[in-house]
């Protein structure tokens, strides 16, 4: 039997394909309809301390329904729009009942995305609180996201490398104790130093997991029936997803994982079809995550995707990915 299963850090997930943060995991009925699928972990959407509408206008937009293109590509300017993040700690004990109810056992991360360190360091002492009482009965992650383009007036803050640790310095010091695994959400690195410098700082702290990579931001896609950008937000500017950013982001995989030995690198930018996973996994992701394709076709993406990789896998004799994991030839 060809097996999909992977591990990141302690959690050990029946499939290495999943939703990426953003795309159909803000309502309660989409991390149930997530929690259903063969996603391998339910992923919310980035949380802030309150509720947010997000920007206004016309947010998303993407390439599927434009016949004269074979790529995939995505811009959103979403602006964080979400429920608050006491929302997504009330889904603890809601997927606890689910997965009792269905007999699954599936690993819930929150992804956060406070506007401050304040707002951070509060919206990750609740989870840890939460999940004391749920102690052992659900996994539950954090993925803290670093890297949000479409906040207007605020920039990466991973592209700061001096804030970044300091970031981080003040996370750590933190209790994190019931929260089973702890990464970070990157923007894409295009210069190698960069790559080295953003290693040496994640590897002072016990983080489980980076997923590489975020949107590529404040990219531009312009209608030519109108002459206008097609997103309304900051002037047209979004983060770019989809096929076309594939190159980027397994160069992103690729090199953080010469660098960071003890931490699982999740892939993420994309992600189409059983090739693209494939590749990201044969740079080194121990798990792939599926933005733009999981908008465009819904949960059956991850069913298409599972087969097309089981499939490439039976053709070159591999049982599971740790028979590919990281072995990019040269
Ligand atoms: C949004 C976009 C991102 O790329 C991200 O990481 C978080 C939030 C957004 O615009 O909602």
């Amino acid at each position: 039997m060809t097996s999909l299963e992977t591990h990141i850090g302690k959690f050990k997930l029946n499939s290495c394909l999943y939703n990426a943060s953003g795309p159909k995991c803000t309502t309660e009925e989409e991390l149930l309809n997530l929690f259903e699928s063969t996603s391998g972990v339910v992923l919310s959407k980035s949380c802030t301390l309150e509720p947010r509408d997000g920007n206004k206008g016309i947010r998303y937009w993407d390439s599927s329904k434009d016949i004269n293109r074979w790529d995939l590509i995505s811009i959103n300017s979403m602006g964080l729009p979400n429920n608050g993040y006491l929302y997504y700690v009330d889904m603890i004990p809601k997927l606890y009942e689910k997965a009792q109810l269905l007999g699954i056992r599936k690993p819930y991360i929150i992804s956060v995305a406070g506007l401050s360190l304040e707002d951070n360091l509060k919206i990750i002492e609740t989870i840890n609180q939460s999940k004391k009482s749920f102690h052992t009965l659900i996994e539950v992650g954090i993925e803290l996201n670093l890297s949000c383009p479409n906040v207007i007036g605020k920039g990466q803050l991973a592209y700061d490398f001096y804030a970044l640790e300091k970031y981080l310095d003040g996370i750590f010091k933190l209790d994190m104790k019931y929260i089973d695994i702890f990464g970070v959400k990157l923007p894409p690195y295009f210069e190698l130093s960069h790559f080295e410098t953003v290693a040496k700082i994640l590897s002072q702290y016990p983080i489980d997991f980076i997923t590489c990579i975020n949107s590529i931001g404040n990219g531009l896609v312009i209608d030519v029936e109108t002459d206008k950008p097609v997103i309304e937000p900051k002037n047209g500017l979004g983060g770019i997803g989809g096929s076309l950013i594939k190159p980027t982001s397994l160069a992103n995989v690729y090199n953080f994982k010469k660098l960071l030995h003890n931490i699982d690198i999740i892939g993420c930018g994309g992600v189409t079809c059983g090739r693209d996973a494939f590749e990201h996994i044969l740079c080194g992701a121990s798990a792939v995550q599926i933005g733009t394709q999981y908008m465009v076709e819904n949960v059956g993406c991850f069913d298409r995707i599972s087969k097309e990789l089981i499939e490439i896998m039976e053709s070159k004799h591999y049982k599971n990915i740790e028979e590919f994991k990281g072995k990019l030839l040269q």
